[in-house]
């Protein structure tokens, strides 16, 4: 596949989303093919998988249901979206993808992180990032960002937020090829350029 798969990834409120908006931005005024996608989500089933996700009524959702839905909606945008852009050469964007759930339901919730990565390597069909740009920013900070109306998993305690964090730190060490740690600049253009120089090298 000719394409380029780039993701972020961050803890709450680390501005991944902002940051991923404006590099997209970017690289098409550069006249780049490029899409733009978020886990989960991104596919109209996705969507659904994500409301369901996210709605903090659904207090009942075991680790091992949330981790697999977490996968279900991968499974079908790496289908539905991602291998037929990165056949046609594009360059994919996407906000979130497994290392997530390494984070979240791995580190955060303590699911058996072997088990993530072979249920991983099933829904996504064994395709992994060129590129990872992880965001880090103090946990604190980042829930301060967070709106007053939380969903279901930003609602969790500062400990669980805490793990998560940690748990990107650890993927960090263990893949420095491929994800990459930016730490989060008050002033969001110096972020970006430093995403920017690092998007360079692999596009
Ligand atoms: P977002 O807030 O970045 O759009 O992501 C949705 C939420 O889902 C966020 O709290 C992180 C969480 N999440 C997981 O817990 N596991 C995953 O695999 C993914 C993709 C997201």
């Amino acid at each position: 596949m000719s394409g380029k798969f780039i993701t972020f990834e961050g803890s709450e409120g680390s501005g991944k989303s902002t940051q991923s908006k404006l590099l997209y931005q970017y690289l098409r005024r550069q006249g780049y093919k490029v899409i733009y996608l978020r886990e989960p989500g991104s596919t109209k089933i996705g969507e659904k998988i994500r409301r369901i996700l996210l709605d903090p009524r659904n207090k009942s959702i075991l680790p091992v249901c949330e981790t697999l839905l977490y996968m279900a909606a991968r499974a079908q945008m790496v289908e539905e979206v991602i291998v037929p852009a990165l056949k046609k050469g594009k360059i994919v964007i996407c906000d979130r993808f497994l290392d997530s759930t390494l984070a979240y339901q791995g580190y955060g919730l303590g699911i058996s992180i072997k088990a993530i990565k072979s249920i991983g390597d099933f829904a996504t069909q064994g395709i992994r990032p060129d590129l990872t740009i992880f965001l880090d920013l103090a946990v604190k900070a980042g829930l301060r960002q967070c709106g007053k109306t939380k969903d279901r998993i930003e609602e969790r305690s500062l400990r669980y937020h805490q793990r998560v964090r940690e748990g990107y730190l650890k993927l960090a060490k263990a893949y420095p090829g491929r994800i990459k740690v930016i730490k989060v600049d008050d002033h969001k253009n110096k972020t970006q350029i430093k995403i920017r120089e690092l998007v360079k090298d692999v596009i």
